[in-house]
């Protein structure tokens, strides 16, 4: 527990941590305190730190094995899940929804309480439908980690987002965090505000009001269907990807017009502050939401976003992965 241990104070690692943190499962951002998120965010500094050694492994979860069940397509987090376990020792097992019995009409619960029966520690899941890792979580004694249900939460994406602003800015409360794109069908989206609303971000949501219903106001946002209003006190924007998958046609402009209205494009990019950091989960859609040089540009922070996600997966994986079996 000497990870943990570098984040404490006056109490022992173990007992310290005890007191921050007591879940086998992470669901989503909705249900985390402060302190929780805070946590993690912290154990994810002292991962960050082991990154730098020349022997990046640690032992912490030698002896488990984790699951990386993805039932939708990834390349950012799974491949992220599976090296933060290598990293922490586990064994690691991948399995896509082609290659799974999934494809022969066994349902996900069997799927999941076969790999249980094999001693499965951690199921990292990903699945079309919002509320798939719930469901397992109940119902396992391993541990579920929610790699994106549906439209609901990307707990891991929003972690490693607030873990960025966090590095680059030093601080996340008080600072405009802007939201642009798909926000209705985005679990991006919706971990983003649950975390940084609890942190004391002021975050306005960008978009058509298809794609950007006033409901959201009820999570502690505003709302805009004007981003030119919205990028020149912006600390942060967000840049969503336009999810074909999940959209009907009713609700998207079309492309074209998508980006004439709301693309961060090369001359909207001017309207930013100099220090504002541009962000985007990915994967991108260049042209689209955000312009091709602009994503590639100085103040974009994407590639920090995705080796971000490999120190926030080892904290995720440490703290749930320690508290399953105890
Ligand atoms: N941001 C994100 O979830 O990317 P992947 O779909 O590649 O995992």
């Amino acid at each position: 527990m000497r990870i943990v241990e570098s984040t404490t104070t006056s109490l022992s690692g173990n007992a310290q941590a005890a007191m921050r943190w007591n879940r086998k499962d992470l669901l989503g951002l909705r249900e985390l305190s402060v302190d929780e998120i805070n946590f993690i965010l912290e154990t994810a500094d002292a991962f960050k730190q082991v990154g730098t050694r020349e022997i990046k492994k640690v032992p912490a979860l030698r002896g488990k094995t984790l699951v990386n069940f993805f039932v939708e397509p990834s390349t950012r987090t799974r491949t992220s899940f599976e090296l933060a376990a290598f990293r922490l020792s586990a064994d690691v097992i991948n399995i896509s929804a082609t290659a799974s019995s999934l494809k022969k009409g066994e349902t996900l619960k069997d799927t999941a309480r076969n790999l249980e029966a094999l001693h499965a520690d951690i199921l990292v899941l990903r699945h079309s439908s919002a509320g798939a890792p719930q469901f397992l979580a109940n119902r396992l004694e391993a541990s579920v980690i929610n790699a994106g249900d549906g439209a609901h939460e990307h707990p891991t994406q929003a972690l490693l987002d607030l873990y960025t602003i966090r590095e680059k800015r030093g601080k996340i409360a008080g600072l405009h965090v802007a939201i642009i794109g798909d926000i209705l069908f985005s679990r991006v989206a919706r971990s983003n505000i649950f975390g940084l609303v609890k942190l004391g971000a002021c975050v306005t949501l960008v978009g058509p009001s298809t794609l950007v219903p006033r409901e959201f106001e009820k999570l502690g946002v505003q709302i805009s269907h004007k981003i030119d209003n919205v990028l020149p006190s912006a600390d942060v924007v967000n840049l969503l990807r336009v999810q074909h998958e999940r959209q009907r046609k009713e609700y998207f402009p079309g492309t074209g017009e998508y980006t004439r209205f709301f693309g961060l494009t090369k001359e909207r990019a001017k309207l930013l502050k100099p220090d504002c950091l541009i962000m985007h989960p990915g994967p991108i859609n260049r042209g689209v939401e955000i312009d091709s040089e602009v994503a590639d540009g100085l103040q974009s922070v994407i590639l920090d976003q995705v080796t971000n996600g490999l120190a926030v997966r080892m904290a995720v994986l440490y703290l749930c992965g320690g508290i399953a079996n105890t």
